[in-house]
């Protein structure tokens, strides 16, 4: 263990929980909170929404948070030397390489989306929506997300605005933990405070947006749709899935980053009450902010039929300059700028954090400096990302997400609370994030943790393993088990897309399918060429680590 290392530490608590609620306040509460709640029925979603946030999320807190606490003590700071601190076994380390490889994969999509974020404040200041009809708005997206057009005259804007992004967190993350602590100081509470005023907006539309082409629409409504809680919903399956994978990324658990903050912490310090603390951080501004926004927006202007039908990623986009539109000019201008400020203040202090388990890991393993660490991250994050920039169409974008952002979550999830709740073991585990707490964790927990949590993550991962035909479990138990496309297996194996293949008569769409066989293949290439090279990383660290002696 250098000095470097372990001298290296969050400035104070309130820095340590705003770096870690900013971490886990990201794009996922504005923009894929709503959309997943829409499209899970609304009030239908919220119950197995809160009951994961309890049972899965906040016990997944508890464990990372101690992880990597333990995992500090010795001088390690990503999980592949955390997770191998917990036990004697040596293929732990390459379970953790989860840890680097997640944060890596999301930070090349993620930062894309990020880098919108930044050209629509510029483009709401600049006047570019205003004037524009609601089919000219949304076509302003699609023309920017295809780099071979130019929107403004700049060729290549998207990959430029991508570029600059990308640099902007390298430069901050060559700051280390400093420059972390400082950007969520300022974001968080600037975020926070558009936030509220863009949700007061949401609460006073009411009917007032209605017109005769939408006379139903009422902000109310999209509020009421949300927020009728449907209790039939909890023997929906499909509907548990989509909860648990919110809260995952939500909160950022099964990702690496958690362990790699909380391996900062001093060995004395509290981590059961910051733990919390910053998981209700990330609920308010999820479950209250994140609801109060584009929802209640879009249904106040174009009614709840139209947000049920179009509930997407890109309503962020393509609708919201649209409708702020509505305000008059001065407002417009003001309301572009919170909303996508906002995003933006949100992604940066989440994709910040994917920075860190690199940083962590090429400084403990390779004596990387905290500028070499995070140049060296952009590099890659750049290589993987510009795939993403250039193939956004043929799916490039949504074949990280899937992998990355999705399944590699749950698995990892699962690993790691096998190992703290059965291998490092509950009592020791017990101990571990009690220790130093300024609350007292409720006893109830250690047998949550112990049985509930891996239970509801294994049950997890096999229902995304092996979803059934259109997510009919009553009929697949009773009538066989068929595959829907949509699981794991069959996404290994491309179904869907054969199927669209095969089913297409059209020459040129049976050309563009083929094409996006391609690109789906070489996203899995790259994903893969990453988890094997980060692997073979830490295998050499563990033989300088043997070389050294340090091997316990
Ligand atoms: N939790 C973040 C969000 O809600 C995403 C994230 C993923 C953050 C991975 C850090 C690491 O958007």
């Amino acid at each position: 263990m250098s000095n470097s290392t372990s001298s290296d530490s969050w400035g104070s608590r309130v820095g340590l929980i705003l770096a870690m609620a900013g971490n886990a306040v990201g794009l996922g509460n504005f923009l894929r909170f709503p959309v997943q709640a829409v499209n899970n029925g609304g009030g239908a979603f919220i119950i197995p929404y809160l009951v994961c946030f309890l049972l899965m999320g906040i016990p997944l807190l508890w464990i990372e948070w101690s992880s990597g606490r333990f995992g500090g003590k010795s001088g390690h700071h990503s999980t592949p030397f955390v997770l191998d601190s917990m036990d004697k076994r040596q293929f732990w380390k390459y379970i953790g390489v989860f840890g680097i490889f997640t944060n890596v994969a999301v930070a090349a999509y993620y930062c894309y989306i990020e880098s919108w974020t930044m050209a629509y404040v510029y483009h709401s200041i600049s006047g570019t929506f205003s004037g524009l009809n609601q089919g000219q708005v949304a076509d302003f997206f699609t023309r920017y997300i295809d780099v071979s057009h130019s929107t403004t005259g700049i060729p290549y804007e998207a990959v430029i605005f991508y570029v600059f992004c990308l640099a902007l967190n390298t430069f901050i993350l060559s700051r280390g933990l400093h420059g972390v602590e400082r950007a969520a100081k300022i974001g968080m509470p600037l975020l926070i405070l558009f936030g509220i005023v863009l949700a007061i907006r949401g609460l006073t539309l009411g009917d007032s947006g209605a017109t005769p082409e939408h006379p139903d629409a009422n902000a109310f409504e999209g509020l009421n749709f949300l927020w009728t809680p449907q209790f039939d919903s909890l023997t929906n399956p499909k509907v548990w899935l989509a909860a648990a994978g919110q809260i995952f990324f939500t909160l950022s658990v099964g990702m690496g980053t958690v362990q790699c903050y909380a391996s900062y912490v001093r060995s004395r310090d509290d981590i059961a009450l910051n733990a919390v603390s910053a998981g209700f951080m990330n609920e308010f501004v999820e479950v209250v902010l994140g609801s109060l926004i584009v929802i209640p927006i879009a249904a106040g202007y174009l009614g709840v039929d139209w947000l049920k039908e179009n509930a997407g990623f890109g309503m962020a986009f393509q609708t919201m300059p649209y409708l702020f539109q509505q305000w008059g000019p001065a407002l417009s201008v003001f309301a572009g700028v919170m909303w996508f400020g906002l995003l933006f203040f949100a992604g940066i202090t989440s994709s910040l954090a994917m920075g860190t388990p690199w940083m962590g890991f090429m400084r403990d393993e390779f004596g990387f400096s905290r500028n070499k660490g995070a140049w060296t991250f952009g590099a890659v994050v750049l290589a993987l990302g510009l795939p993403t920039v250039f193939f956004y169409q043929q799916g490039v974008f949504d074949e990280y997400d899937y992998w990355a952002g999705t399944v590699s979550l749950v698995v990892f999830a699962l690993a790691e609370t096998i190992l703290f709740a059965w291998i490092f073991g509950m009592d020791k585990g017990w101990k571990e994030i009690n220790e130093g707490g300024d609350i007292k964790v409720p006893l109830i927990y250690k047998y949550i943790i112990k049985w509930v949590t891996p239970l509801l993550l294994l049950f997890v991962f096999v229902g995304s393993l092996v979803t059934p035909k259109n997510n009919d479990w009553v009929n697949a138990l009773n009538n066989g088990w068929e595959l829907d496309n949509s699981s794991i297996i069959k996404q290994i194996t491309n179904t869907g897309l054969k199927e669209q293949i095969t089913a297409a008569t059209d020459p040129a769409i049976i050309t563009a399918l083929e094409d996006k066989m391609f690109y789906v293949s070489l996203a899995r290439f790259i994903l893969l060429a990453l988890f094997i090279g980060l692997s073979f990383l830490v295998y050499l660290a563990y033989k300088r680590r043997k070389a050294e002696g340090r091997i316990t």
